[in-house]
């Protein structure tokens, strides 16, 4: 039979087996097809792509490279509005014979234009599928040429201000999206990640402030990878030293107003971040949580002054548009309740049976006001990191996607590995980040005080320990071990409408491919596991969104090697025959059309 009876609704489907296919894999009963791959059009001029007339005017009008975060805002009936990011760029993957020493003008300027943001409008077709409306007008690219207005405490600061913006408020470009969110006013947020990678000559940074903040942030070294530096002088940090401070925000953008400016808050903070999720507070405000994915980095909770106004009136969208330039920046500090001597780093439970313990959000930085000694208000948001050390929060391995369940309201954060813990000078394991050298990574389970994201208390435990599950050091919510999928390196999460926890992976420590995992959080079957799909070798899955009759994943990167996989064949995924690999959203439905999991 194409279903599995047993377990909860969602999740009723037979479990994709680990594997090394140069294919997204389907559970049993399933098809898939592509929505949108690199270089498709969006507009009715976009140029028909093809791996040897690449430019920067043609990648300007197709869809981008590496699609990390996906959200799919619902429109007119039969259509939904697709809005997806543009990591980063891979040259050596992008250009057939590409020559690293020497990049062309050409090439670095589709590089621009392959980063940034998508927004597509499809149409959901008789099938069940979803296709790209070409033409629509409601379709948009962000580039690196791109307009982006700097908002909040510090627009317009000192650190802000460059040769090209002396008013420190209009910044050209977005760069390294990762994932994001969508706000309950019908915005889009996406997180400015590894934006460090860009910016050249930091090692002849000679003032020690400087040079600190710069190190803090892994601004480091002479010439870049890309050397984009020789094409724009931006990028040098001997010519332009407060670009970097430009980027390492959180982005929002009304993709619903073809005419809307996307705005970088700088109110939540600036560090490498991944994801950004709201969930409004019981007196009506706007909780929105955050990860800065580095080794031994941060948990953070923004929370706004005002409160969300209702509706889409004129007057309730010009409000909204100010909610995330008031507020309060949050830490997270988390306290374990077995005796440290328990923890040991091999993952062994602690006596009590559970990592677990409570939690406080310290407070950084509100409005005007700063909490962290030795820092004003602005630098609390534009050294957000340094400030953070100041206080106490604690150092987690690698905070990537943090998601509010919508039904329970209880808070999931992906720390998706750690391969320093415990090393020799770093910070060694504690109840919540419990693994010396964690290579499986783990998911933990916040439920704030009251169950109110505006709580500065909250609790918290550890739901999953990823792993093999014959691996002694996994856990799986308690859940029989016999029975659930092995999982590795958690990244992005997001919930389906039973109010299960969807996990996607990248960097399987495992050997096998990454992919999609359907984790029931509730009841007696919480803690089982299991993969609903598995992505081409080489990708990392990303963005994935489950709707009641599709599933969509972003496959980002197929065919990338790295040292895992440097021996791998090469993939022509998702074109086939000897085609160049192509980053793309998969669409993942049921061949009898029935609901997912059902
Ligand atoms: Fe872009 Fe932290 O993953
Ligand atoms: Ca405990
Ligand atoms: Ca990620
Ligand atoms: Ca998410």
């Amino acid at each position: 039979s194409t279903t599995v009876k047993k377990g909860p609704f969602g999740l009723r489907f037979r479990p994709v087996a680990p594997n090394t296919a140069d294919a997204l894999t389907v559970p049993e009963g399933y098809t898939q097809d592509v929505v949108i791959r690199w270089g498709d059009p969006l507009f009715k001029d976009s140029p028909r792509w093809s791996p040897t007339t690449q430019s920067g005017a043609a990648q300007r009008r197709q869809f981008g490279f590496n699609n990390d975060f996906l959200a799919l805002l619902p429109l007119a009936r039969g259509t939904q509005l697709l809005v997806a990011n543009h990591e980063y760029t891979t040259e050596e993957m992008m250009y057939p014979g590409y020559d690293p020493a020497n990049p062309t003008k050409e090439q670095v300027e589709t590089s621009w234009a392959a980063h940034g943001l998508s927004v597509v409008t499809v149409q959901e077709t008789r099938s069940g599928s979803l296709k790209p409306v070409v033409g629509h007008r409601l379709n948009r690219r962000f580039h690196t040429q791109s307009r982006f207005v700097l908002t909040g405490p510090v627009a317009g600061h000192a650190l802000v201000r460059t040769k090209a913006d002396p008013k420190g408020r209009t910044v050209l470009g977005t760069l390294n999206n990762c994932s994001g969110g969508t706000t309950p006013w019908g915005t889009w947020l996406t997180a400015e990640e590894n934006f460090n990678q860009y910016f050249a000559n930091a090692a002849q940074v000679s003032d020690p402030t400087t040079a600190q903040r710069l190190a803090r942030y892994g601004v480091s070294g002479n010439a870049t990878t890309r050397q984009w530096e020789k094409f724009d002088e931006r990028f040098d940090l001997t010519v332009e030293p407060n670009e970097v401070n430009r980027f390492g925000w959180i982005v929002e953008i009304d993709p619903y107003d073809p005419t809307s400016t996307p705005r970088k808050r700088t109110a939540l903070g600036r560090f490498k971040h991944e994801a950004a999720q709201p969930r409004i507070t019981k007196d009506g405000r706007v909780a929105v949580y955050m990860g800065d994915d580095e080794r031994f980095d941060y948990l953070y909770k923004f929370v706004s002054r005002d409160k969300v106004k209702k509706g889409t009136s004129r007057a309730a969208k010009r409000h909204n548009d100010t909610l995330l330039d008031h507020g309060t920046l949050y830490v997270a500090r988390l306290t374990g309740d077995s005796p440290s001597a328990q923890i040991d780093g091999s993952g062994t439970l602690p006596k009590d049976g559970e990592f677990d313990g409570s939690g406080a959000w310290i407070p950084l930085v509100s409005g005007d006001r700063s909490f962290v000694q030795g820092f004003t208000a602005e630098e609390v948001l534009l050294f957000t990191r340094l400030a953070a050390d100041q206080v106490g929060a604690t150092k987690m391995d690698r905070p990537e996607d943090v998601e509010p369940s919508p039904v329970s309201g209880k808070v999931y954060v992906a720390l998706t590995n750690n391969s320093n813990r415990g090393a020799s000078g770093k910070a060694g394991p504690d109840e919540a980040n419990p693994r010396k050298a964690n290579k499986n990574g783990h998911v933990l389970e916040l439920t704030e005080r009251r169950n109110d994201s505006a709580s500065t208390r909250f609790e918290w435990n550890l739901l999953l320990v990823c792993g093999d599950p014959s691996d002694p050091s996994t856990y799986f919510g308690g859940y029989d071990k016999s029975q659930v999928s092995p999982i590795s390196c958690p990244d992005n999460v997001a919930f389906d409408r039973h109010g299960n926890l969807w996990i996607s992976t990248d960097g399987n420590a495992l050997g096998s491919n990454d992919g999609l995992f359907g984790v029931a959080v509730e009841g007696r079957d919480r803690g089982l596991t299991r993969q609903f799909l598995t992505v081409p070798f080489g990708a990392e899955t990303c963005g994935p969104v489950v709707q009641r009759k599709r599933v969509l994943v972003c496959v980002q990167h197929p065919g990338e090697k790295d040292g895992a996989t440097a021996d791998a064949p090469a993939s022509h995924w998702p074109d086939g025959g000897t085609s160049l690999p192509r980053p793309a959203i998969a669409l993942v439905r049921r061949k009898d059309g029935g609901d997912i999991g059902a």
